[in-house]
């Protein structure tokens, strides 16, 4: 692997042109990425790919936050929404493709009962709060300290531009793996407390990514059945990606609603919320939809997506390319003096190098994608199932490089 890097000078010129007429050039959680050595935009997707506008190649290490699972462009999913579009896409009444795709998420789903669909995975957490109120007749959420659900002004902090204090203030937020600290906030507020809501394990932003605790859900789940609080498992992010049952089957317990999103319909704007029988008249009495809700196309590829991922056993192969390619990547590290730490589920791995300054972390990033491997700093990774055996080799050699150039 020659050592040269590449030049984003396309890049950088729509930047300044997208700056004159987007607030800030690039909004929402992509503008933290913006790195000035980066892609800003790209030009094509394919498998495990992406193209930025100099054509340089990057192998994805994002997946585009998540829904790249299959890879880009994947043939069969593409077919599905190609068939399903040409028939329409928002039209004034249903598509009997929405029927089926709850009917596939009903059978795959452990506890799923129905599904419900929305396009953000906020709309999906939204959602199961809200129904959670309902039901319950109770109006507090538990969320973990730092979890994210999204940006609806309730799952927003306090501080944040446009929040107002109110917009959170029936929220309390608990420790990740502290159910002691649970167990006395339901202790104080559990006459008030409608739903816990918990991504299935722990992957905040900046910070190693941490498993849930031997015993830890057992407890949470007994606790919130005691305080008749109801359980939303989050599996917007890590959905698909641990077991195609529901992430909650790898720690062995049963939440009352699940929350998908991200990979549901391998990159088609798609959500859904699933759960249990006892719910589902709570759910029909809440109303929340969207225009863009009944589109069609993104249904049938997500049919398509389930189907191919299914097919696959997706979960354990992205799980064993994550270990393989861990592994490589920390020898690698030590190779060079480093002592790189992978933590989280191995096909959604978050990379921290330990003993050195984040500043230095943050470098050996830029030096990765700069030599065509596309990772960020802050954030988890993604694996996709379009990742080959050619591509751990091309990240392990960018890796050296990069590591060579701290
Ligand atoms: C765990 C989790 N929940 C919810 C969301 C919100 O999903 P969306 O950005 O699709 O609204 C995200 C997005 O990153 C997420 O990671």
């Amino acid at each position: 692997m020659k050592n040269t890097t590449y030049k984003v000078k396309k890049s950088d010129e729509y930047l300044t042109k997208a700056k004159e007429v987007i607030p800030g050039g690039i909004f929402g959680h992509y503008k933290y990425a913006i790195r000035e050595s980066g892609p800003k935009f790209f030009s094509k997707s394919e498998g495990a790919y992406f193209w930025d506008l100099d054509d340089n190649r990057y192998v994805d290490l994002m997946c585009g936050y998540g829904p790249s699972i299959l890879g880009y462009n994947h043939p069969e999913v593409e077919e599905a929404y190609k068939v399903s579009a040409d028939k329409g896409n928002t039209v004034s009444v249903a598509s009997p493709v929405m029927v089926d795709l709850a009917s596939k998420l009903v059978e795959m789903v452990d506890i799923a009962d129905w599904a419900l669909f929305g396009k953000n995975g906020g709309d999906a957490t939204s959602l199961a709060v809200m129904i959670a109120r309902e039901f319950t007749g109770k109006k507090k959420i538990i969320k973990i300290d730092d979890g994210y659900h999204g940006v609806a002004p309730w799952m927003q902090e306090k501080n944040r531009p446009g929040i107002i204090t109110s917009d959170s203030e029936h929220v309390l937020k608990v420790k990740w793996n502290d159910s002691e600290a649970l167990e006395q906030l339901l202790q104080k507020h559990g006459s008030d407390i409608a739903c816990f809501i918990s991504s299935p394990y722990d992957h905040p932003v900046s910070r190693d990514n941490s498993l849930a605790e031997e015993g830890y859900w057992k407890k949470v789940t007994a606790l919130c059945k005691k305080y008749e609080v109801l359980t939303i498992v989050d599996d917007v992010r890590a959905g698909f990606r641990i077991n195609l049952k529901g992430s909650n089957v790898a720690f062995a317990f049963s939440p009352d609603m699940i929350c998908f999103g991200k990979a549901i319909a391998n990159g088609h704007p798609l959500a859904s919320l699933v759960g249990t029988n006892d719910l589902k008249k709570a759910a029909e009495r809440v109303y929340f939809t969207g225009t863009q809700f009944f589109s069609a196309p993104p249904m049938a590829a997500a049919i398509a997506t389930l189907n191919e991922l299914e097919k696959a056993d997706a979960p354990s192969v992205l799980i064993q390319y994550g270990k393989k390619l861990n592994s490589r990547l920390e020898k690698v590290a030590s190779d060079k003096g480093f002592n790189l730490i992978s933590s989280g589920i191995p096909s959604m791995p978050y990379y921290r190098l330990e003993g050195v300054t984040f500043e230095t972390h943050i470098k050996w990033i830029d030096e990765c994608v700069k030599r065509g491997v596309y990772m960020l700093a802050y954030h988890n990774h993604f694996i996709s199932l379009a990742h080959s055996e050619e591509d751990i080799d091309f990240i392990e050699g960018a890796a050296k490089q990069a590591f060579e150039n701290l």
